[in-house]
């Protein structure tokens, strides 16, 4: 990339389009609780957050489904991760299209979100849907702990596909296919796309997981067997990998979900080609201001590196992606003047190649090359950067 550009005044673009669909910013409130009526909603779209995806709307409430399991929510340690064992919306689609649609969409773009079961369902509702102020329609195939109880739909090609062809017959609006985690994500990601699907987006929760309260013996999430799915920053970097291979996949924008609390975690998805990115678990921690906070970090790398769009960003890191794996040591680089010896590098060093006096100092014959040290030490220090090009070792 190309040397940085300063200038606290550079005007930025973020806006984007979806599918026909403007967009103020890149950035959504995605599908879940947060999205459980307009009111809700209203508190997302007073920040930079510049569309919103309502909770998964149900025609059909089945029988033990109209309250969740107590608990249905459990965040992991330092909350880099939230189980959830919730399914679709409380309310009756009814009070969507009469008062929480409109109300919403006359605030800023709505997308709305319904399952992708069940085929008859999801036509039903699309009709139902079809005189709403509706941006978008997004499909949800891929709720992972639905998919433990009553069978994974997101790796059911076929199905994804008949689906999506039948929601394209009923809706007005753009079709979005949500899909998941999976072995066969590209194929069905395709599928989607050749039935008419106008974005994916990617990823939902994925597992299901696990999690037990020690003291009791007894699973942390109320519903039977205890599993729920995984969300928060966690599942990162495996959404980003889901996100990079429905990029290769497909030629409709790719929206990007999964773990994303910052700007940078924005950033990531967008340089592997994502038009949008939606956050969801973030939102849930850290409230609506987590918008803001990325949006700002987006904001300020855009200024920082002298571009003037979000989508300049877009597919920056897939020529790199396409090179061959580098098996030559690359031995991280201490900026001395920055170093101010904490140890975390030395601590964490597998091959024990750091010493630390009144700085790191890193013993290049001992060094492997793994790069741990550089991404532990403190981003207020930036100490440590690997070098540039193939190797910086003799031998
Ligand atoms: C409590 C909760 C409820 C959710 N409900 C839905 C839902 O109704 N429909 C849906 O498509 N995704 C739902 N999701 C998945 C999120 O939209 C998102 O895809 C997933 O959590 C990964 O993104 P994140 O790590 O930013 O949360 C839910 C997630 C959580 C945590």
């Amino acid at each position: 990339m190309g040397a940085a550009t300063q200038s606290a005044d550079l005007p930025v673009d973020l806006s984007v389009d979806l599918c026909g669909v403007r967009l103020d910013g890149p950035l959504m409130l995605g599908s879940g609780g947060l999205g459980e009526s307009a009111d809700t909603l209203a508190e997302f779209q007073r920040t930079s957050c510049a569309a919103v995806v309502t909770r998964t709307l149900r025609t059909v409430v089945l029988p033990g489904r109209e309250r969740f399991p107590s608990p249905h929510l459990s965040a992991g340690p330092r909350r880099n991760w939230l189980l959830n064992c919730e399914w679709g919306n409380l309310r009756p689609l009814r009070y969507w299209i009469d008062t929480g649609l409109p109300e919403a969409a006359a605030r800023g773009p709505v997308i709305a979100s319904i399952s992708g079961r069940s085929l008859e369902d999801c036509e039903r509702t699309c009709r139902a849907l079809a005189g709403s102020p509706i941006g978008l329609v997004e499909i949800n195939f891929s709720c992972s702990h639905a998919g433990q109880a009553f069978g994974r739909v997101t790796d059911d090609a076929d199905h994804v596909a008949r689906v999506v062809t039948a929601a394209k017959r009923a809706s007005r609006a753009p079709v979005i296919a949500k899909l998941g985690w999976s072995p066969v994500l590209a194929a069905v990601a395709a599928m989607a796309v050749r039935a008419g699907a106008d974005a994916i987006a990617v990823t939902n929760s994925i597992g299901p997981g696990l999690d037990i309260d020690v003291d009791t013996a007894h699973p942390k999430l109320g519903i039977a067997g205890g599993f729920g799915g995984m969300s928060g920053p966690a599942i990162f970097p495996i959404a980003l990998e889901c996100v990079r291979q429905v990029v290769d996949a497909v030629t409709v924008p790719v929206i990007g979900v999964g773990g994303i609390s910052s700007g940078d975690d924005a950033i990531k998805m967008i340089m592997v080609g994502a038009t949008c990115v939606q956050v969801y678990t973030a939102a849930t921690f850290r409230g609506p201001a987590v918008f803001d906070a990325i949006t700002n970090g987006l904001r300020h790398h855009l200024r920082r590196r002298g571009h003037q769009t979000v989508a300049a960003l877009r597919g920056l890191a897939t020529p790199h992606l396409r090179e061959p794996t580098n098996t030559h040591i690359r031995v991280p680089v201490v900026d001395t003047a920055n170093c101010h010896p904490c140890g975390a590098c030395q601590r964490v060093c597998p091959a024990d190649a750091i010493d630390m006096t009144s700085r790191a100092e890193i013993r290049p014959d001992a060094c492997t090359g793994c790069g741990l040290c550089v991404d532990v030490c403190p981003p207020y220090f930036n100490a440590l950067s690997l070098p540039q090009g193939t190797s910086n070792r003799n031998g």
